[in-house]
C-alpha cells in the first residue's frame, strides 16, 4: 500500500493509501466519526465507520484533538469536503493519544498564545504565515541570484558596532573583552564588494531595543544588499525593483494562504515601480499640516510614518535625513552637509519603515570624523577605514527587515506572528 501526502491526493483518486498526521478536529456520532487530519502538506476529512472498525471505534470516537494517527483508506473525490477529497478509512492506528490540547476554539489572549507558541504554530493561521514567510524568503534569494549578487554570510559575533551603540547586545569574548551580537552585516558586505561587486547577506540581526511596539523584535532577520559603483539614485531604483518583485511573486504563489488570513490583495497588486519619493523636509511639512510639532533634526517615529504612508497607495521613500539622526557610515550630501544621501522606504496602509539604506561615505577624512563624532572607538574601525584607503569607490546598499515586510504582506497588526519564535524585550520563552 502506498504512503501518500494529502497534497498528492489528486494523483491517488480511488487508491488505497496510508497517511500519517494529527487530528485537527473531530465530529463523532454513534456510527460515524469525521476526523479532520493535518499532515504538514494539507488537511483532509477522514470518515471512520463503526461497522468497518468495530474494535477500535470506541477509542476513535472520543479521540482527543492533536492525537497522532496513521490512517489506511481510499481517497475519494468529494467537492464538499475541505481540500476537495476525503478518505474512507479501512484502518486507524493511534500513534499517540494527546492530552487535552491547551489551545482550543475559544479566543485566547496574545500572552497565552505566545507562551504556547510551540503549540500555537500548529494552527491554520500560523501555518499560513509560515508558508508565506518561506515563499517570501525564496523570492528574495531568487531576486539576488538572478541579478548577479553573491551571497556573503556576515559574522554574528562582531567587535564593530554597525548602527547605534545603545542597542548592542554584548557578550564576554574570552580574553578579547566585549564582543557584540551583530546589528547588521553591512560593514562586512562593504568589504566584500571590492572582490565581488554586488553582494547580499541574509541572517539574524540583534537589537537590544527597549521598544515595546508592534514593529520591534530584539532578534529579527534582515536582507542586506551592497553594490559597488552604485549612487543613491541607483540604490533606490534597485530597491523599488526588488520590493515589487518579492511582493508580486509572493502574493501570486501564496494566494491560498493569504486568503486564510483574509488579506485583501488589491493594495498589494499595486506594488509596482515607480514608488513615491519625498524628502525629509517634505515629510516634515506633511506632518506639520497634520498637527505634529516635530522639529527639523528629529527622527521620524512610528506614528509619524503611519501618517505619511496613509497618503500614498504605494511605498514611499523618504530621502536625505539630517546627518545627526542617522548612522555614521552614510554619505554626507555634497550639496548640503547637514544631510546624508539616504532613504527609508515606508510600506503603505500604515505599515511604515521596511528598508533603511544609503550611499556610503567613501571619503576617508569625512568618515573618520563621523566615527569620532558618533563617539565610536576609531581603533575598532581600522579595517573598515582600509576600505577607503585601497581603491575606494562610490557604493550604496540597503537593509530590508523580513518580519516587517511579512507583517505588511500578511496584513497583520503586530510583527510577533511573523517569526517562528519571537524575541521581544519581555519574551524569550519558548
Ligand atoms: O534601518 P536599519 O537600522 O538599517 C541598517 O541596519 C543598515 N545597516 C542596513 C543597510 O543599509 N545595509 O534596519 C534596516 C531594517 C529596517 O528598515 C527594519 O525593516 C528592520 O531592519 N528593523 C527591524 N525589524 C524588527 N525589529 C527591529 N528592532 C528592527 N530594527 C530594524
Ligand atoms: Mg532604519
Amino acid at each position: 500500500m502506498q504512503e501518500c501526502y494529502i497534497k498528492d491526493f489528486p494523483d491517488n483518486i480511488d487508491q488505497e493509501i496510508i497517511i500519517k498526521g494529527w487530528v485537527a478536529n473531530r465530529r463523532s456520532s454513534g456510527k460515524l466519526s469525521f476526523l479532520i487530519l493535518r499532515d504538514g502538506t494539507g488537511i483532509c476529512q477522514v470518515i471512520v465507520e463503526k461497522a468497518l472498525l468495530p474494535d477500535t471505534y470506541s477509542e476513535i470516537k472520543k479521540l482527543p484533538l492533536e492525537s497522532s494517527v496513521i490512517i489506511q483508506g481510499s481517497v475519494v473525490k468529494e467537492d464538499r469536503a475541505p481540500g476537495g477529497f476525503e478518505v474512507h478509512a479501512s484502518g486507524v492506528q493511534i500513534v499517540h493519544e494527546s492530552e487535552d490540547f491547551p489551545i482550543g476554539k475559544k479566543e485566547h489572549g496574545p500572552d497565552f498564545l505566545l507562551k504556547n507558541r510551540h503549540l500555537w504554530l500548529r494552527s491554520p493561521r500560523q501555518i499560513a504565515i509560515m508558508r508565506i514567510r518561506d515563499a517570501l524568503i525564496r523570492h528574495i534569494r531568487s531576486y539576488f541570484y538572478t541579478n548577479d549578487f553573491t551571497l556573503i554570510d556576515s559574522p554574528i559575533l562582531t567587535t564593530t558596532c554597525g548602527e547605534d551603540t545603545s542597542s548592542l547586545f554584548s557578550i564576554d569574548y574570552f580574553d578579547l573583552g566585549k564582543a557584540y551580537l551583530s546589528q547588521t552585516g553591512q560593514l562586512y558586505l562593504e568589504a566584500a564588494i571590492f572582490g565581488l561587486g554586488k553582494v547580499y547577506c541574509f541572517g539574524p540581526t540583534f537589537r537590544a531595543e527597549r521598544s515595546k511596539t508592534r514593529r520591534h523584535l530584539t532578534e529579527f532577520w534582515m536582507i542586506e544588499g551592497e553594490m559597488a559603483f552604485f549612487d543613491h539614485k541607483q540604490n533606490l531604483d534597485l530597491q523599488e525593483d526588488f520590493v515589487a518583485y518579492i511582493v508580486q511573486n509572493t502574493i501570486r504563489d501564496k494566494a491560498q494562504e493569504l486568503a486564510v488570513l483574509e488579506r485583501d490583495l488589491a493594495p498589494l497588486k499595486k506594488i509596482k515601480a515607480p514608488f513615491n519619493r519625498i524628502s525629509y523636509d517634505e515629510a516634515l511639512d506633511i506632518l506639520h499640516k497634520n498637527g505634529s510639532n516635530i522639529e527639523w533634526g528629529s527622527d521620524l517615529g512610528g506614528d509619524d510614518e503611519t501618517v505619511i504612508t496613509r497618503l500614498f497607495d504605494k511605498p514611499v521613500f523618504i530621502e536625505n535625513y539630517p546627518k545627526k539622526t542617522k548612522a555614521f557610515y552614510m554619505k554626507q550630501d555634497p550639496k548640503r552637509s547637514e544631510c546624508v544621501l539616504c532613504a527609508d522606504l515606508l510600506a503603505p496602509e500604515g505599515y511604515g519603515e521596511i528598508i533603511g539604506g544609503s550611499q556610503r561615505e567613501d571619503n576617508l577624512d569625512i568618515l573618520m570624523k563621523s566615527i569620532s563624532d558618533n563617539g565610536l572607538d576609531p581603533e575598532r574601525y581600522d579595517w573598515y577605514l582600509d576600505l577607503r584607503r585601497y581603491g575606494s569607490v562610490p557604493h550604496s546598499g540597503f537593509g530590508l527587515g523580513l518580519e516587517r515586510t511579512l507583517t505588511w504582506i500578511c496584513g497583520l497588526t503586530h510583527l510577533r506572528e511573523t517569526i517562528p519564535f519571537p524575541r521581544m524585550i519581555y519574551r524569550a520563552y519558548p
